[in-house]
């Protein structure tokens, strides 16, 4: 019997771009997935998911599921013909689209197997075992969802090469005080990432310019963040958001959304993680304006959750 755990992740800047090498900041959330094995007597692999979640969520994503835990149980080998793999999710990661609930659950999968199994993986190996995980999700995935799963902390995250990553820990001088709304839309990774790859196979001019500005705002936002300059992040937190929709990531309730956290104070805010749907991220000065934004979307009647990243 084994356990391990993999945090939710929040993108600060950066997602879709980051698929094609520019670079990306994330922090780890607070909350994450659990994942416990049991072997007993048998063969295959049985999964209780028992996370919280989105309606919808787990049905829409049940497939993907089920193939990154095959993916991770063949790339670590696990025996699964004369011994059954009993597994269990459980934590308090809501699984929604957004916070990076897959990668969560293959980096908590990878962990349990490996203490079950007495592996020992260190995490640069339980990092590459959940990104075999997180292939399932779509082809070409980046890999920071599962380095934040699997590190934790605020990360500045670049994809080098096919297997390749520059990771380096950011420390803020200030503690950033977030929303994260959930639109409770799940969204399907594998179809976003693909249309936007269409969009730049049939607009490259377009689509480079945008990416050329996209690579100049993930530098000064990760000076502003050395700095603890949050009027500055949050207004690189708008122009990112701007660059999203331009490459039609975003969808009428994330801008509804940012609309309504920007009326009520923030500032800055924009989708994060895939989009169509997921969840957008705040930033409020103070706990008093945030107060204000949680109260103006759950008026409307969405979730929200508090964090704070620095
Ligand atoms: C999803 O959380 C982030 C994306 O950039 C995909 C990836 O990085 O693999 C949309």
């Amino acid at each position: 019997m084994g356990a391990g755990k993999g945090y939710g992740k929040t993108i600060l800047f950066g997602e879709h771009f980051v698929v094609y090498g520019l670079p990306s900041i994330a922090s780890a959330l607070g909350t994450y997935t659990i994942a416990n094995v049991q072997v007993v007597n048998g063969s295959g692999w049985t999964v209780n998911d028992q996370r919280p979640a989105t309606p919808g969520y787990k049905e829409r994503k049940r497939d993907e599921a089920m193939q990154s835990i095959t993916n991770i149980m063949d790339h670590l080998n696990v025996d699964v013909k004369n011994q059954r793999i009993d597994i269990t999710f459980t934590g308090d990661l809501v699984a929604a689209s957004g916070v990076g609930a897959s990668a969560a659950q293959c980096t908590s999968l990878a962990r349990a197997l490996s203490d079950t199994f007495n592996l020992n993986l260190n995490d640069e190996k339980i990092n590459e075992a959940a990104y075999e995980g997180e292939k399932a999700y779509h082809g070409t995935p980046s890999g920071i969802d599962n380095t934040a799963a699997t590190y934790g902390g605020l990360i500045w995250f670049r994809r080098l090469g096919v297997e390749k990553t520059a990771i380096n820990r950011l420390q803020s001088p200030t503690k950033m005080l977030i929303v994260l709304v959930n639109s409770g839309i799940t969204s399907s990774t594998t179809e976003v990432v693909a249309d936007v790859r269409q969009l730049r196979e049939e607009h490259p001019k377009e689509m480079d310019k945008i990416f050329g500005e996209y690579e100049k705002l993930a530098e000064a936002a990760r000076k502003a963040l050395l700095q603890g300059d949050i009027a500055t992040i949050g207004d690189l937190m708008n122009q990112n958001h701007r660059l999203l929709q331009q490459i039609t990531v975003s969808s009428k309730i994330n801008d509804a959304l940012v609309e309504t956290a920007l009326e009520n104070g923030a500032i800055g805010a924009k989708l994060t993680g895939t989009g169509r749907g997921g969840l957008v991220i705040c930033l409020a000065a103070n706990e008093v304006v945030r107060e204000e934004i949680v109260g103006a979307v759950e008026e409307k009647g969405y979730r929200a959750w508090k964090t704070t990243i620095g």
